[in-house]
């Protein structure tokens, strides 16, 4: 998705190792629509030269104070103007300082010192250099002023050290800057969201499930922490991996997924039941593999409970989302699943619309009538989606 179509991005690269992931960070920015702009150190330069930048980013990279390429000669002041934040990563421990104490003794500092943008700090250096009692004042101080620092992780260091003081992944630093551009729309929130099939086991090998790939629930855990709320993500069994700061729980069964639906829904303020929550599991799962016997069998099933009626039916529930998938006279179907589940709000789509794919195209129910949202990726309807809910429970506190 094109999350960062018509941003501009100054990014600093300072003398870290940690610089060659920024030529891979500069290529997704960009191909996720950000316009980067990268500011070389003087120290980052000796890691990854100039070339290298300009290429990936298909723009002119600066890096002397007194370069006179900008018509008005004030590179320093005119590469933040329209800019949606300074990045900078690395940021090493002597760049933080720097910050710290407002100098503006290179082209980068001076940008950061006469900014009016946002200004994140991807640190990266050795484990000594982090626990530093200076370093940790340092940290402590941008953070005071209103600078995001992103990371660092633990782990293994280009010394051969292991510790904290890794900088965060290209990718990881990508999803961290698209939530930091994201509106916070759910902010305080707590969410609770069920994803995914169940897989109801037969024997130890064999068990019935469905075709649900988990990839709605997931987009919506996304949008949820990118607008800003504290997620949970109960999964069923799918091979796709946790959105970035999303605590998921995995599980396999409806009772399983009931169980931890239940522990976590005390705090909750938003329940979204994404999942395709099997309606019936075996009445008893055999305890070895049942051998064929070569006749007819005959399968006893037993109705699961219904983790979304449950939770709407607690007596403070949560705001309670449904979904419905059907394959024919969804209105119908949709809007009376509604009124039985007693929920707020129900997203409703045509299984040959959406199941399995990256698109989906649905409508959303609730007490004033239905939208239609037009077709489109996943991960766009579900920051559509996101945005419904937030409205509502602004409505919500604004009549209660
Ligand atoms: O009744 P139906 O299964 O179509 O309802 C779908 C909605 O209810 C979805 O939001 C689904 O996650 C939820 N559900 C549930 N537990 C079940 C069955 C459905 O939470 N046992």
């Amino acid at each position: 998705m094109n999350f960062l179509g018509g941003r501009k991005i100054v990014l600093g690269v300072t003398g870290g190792v940690a610089a060659y992931k920024a030529a891979e960070l500069t290529r997704l920015l960009g191909k996720t629509g950000a316009d980067v702009h990268v500011v070389l150190s003087e120290g980052g330069a000796r890691f990854v030269s100039a070339v290298t930048f300009q290429a990936l980013s298909g723009n002119i990279v600066w890096s002397d104070l007194w370069d006179a390429r900008m018509p008005n000669n004030m590179a320093h002041i005119d590469l933040t103007r329209g800019a949606d934040m300074i990045l900078v990563a690395p940021a090493t421990a002597d760049f933080m300082a720097r910050v710290v104490h407002g100098l503006a003794d290179d082209l980068l500092t001076t940008l950061c010192l006469a900014r009016e943008v946002p200004l994140l700090l991807a640190p990266a250096m050795n484990r000594q250099m982090w626990e530093n009692p200076s370093t940790r004042r340092n940290a402590g101080q941008l953070a005071a002023d209103g600078v995001v620092l992103l990371g660092p992780e633990a782990g293994e260091q280009a010394c051969g050290e292991v510790g904290p003081g890794r900088m965060l992944e290209p990718d990881a630093l990508l999803e961290d800057v698209i939530a930091f551009l994201q509106p916070k729309r759910l902010a305080g929130r707590r969410v609770v969201l069920t994803a995914g099939p169940t897989f109801e086991a037969i024997d130890p090998v064999r068990g019935i499930t469905n075709s649900s790939s988990g990839k709605m629930g997931y987009a919506l855990a996304r949008a949820c922490a990118h607008a800003g709320a504290d997620v949970v993500l109960v999964s069923g069994p799918v091979t796709l991996q946790a959105p970035r700061g999303v605590r998921r729980i995995q599980v396999q069964s409806a009772l399983e997924m009931r169980t931890a639906v239940f522990d976590e829904i005390g705090a909750a303020d938003v329940f979204i039941g994404v999942a395709a929550v099997a309606d019936y599991r075996p009445a008893a799962a055999a305890e070895h593999k049942i051998k064929k016997s070569g006749g007819e069998m005959h399968l006893a099933l037993t109705p699961n409970p219904d983790i979304l009626a449950d939770v709407a039916a607690l007596d403070d529930p949560p705001f309670c989302v449904g979904f419905a998938a059907e394959s024919r006279n969804l209105d119908d179907y949709a809007e009376s699943k509604r009124r039985a589940k007693k929920l707020p709000l129900l997203v409703g789509n045509l299984v040959q619309d959406g199941l399995g794919g990256e698109d989906n195209q649905v409508i959303l129910f609730d007490d004033k009538g239905s939208h239609p949202l037009g077709r489109a990726p996943k991960m766009e309807l579900a920051i559509q989606i996101v945005a419904h809910i937030a409205a509502m429970l602004k409505s919500d506190r604004i009549s209660g």
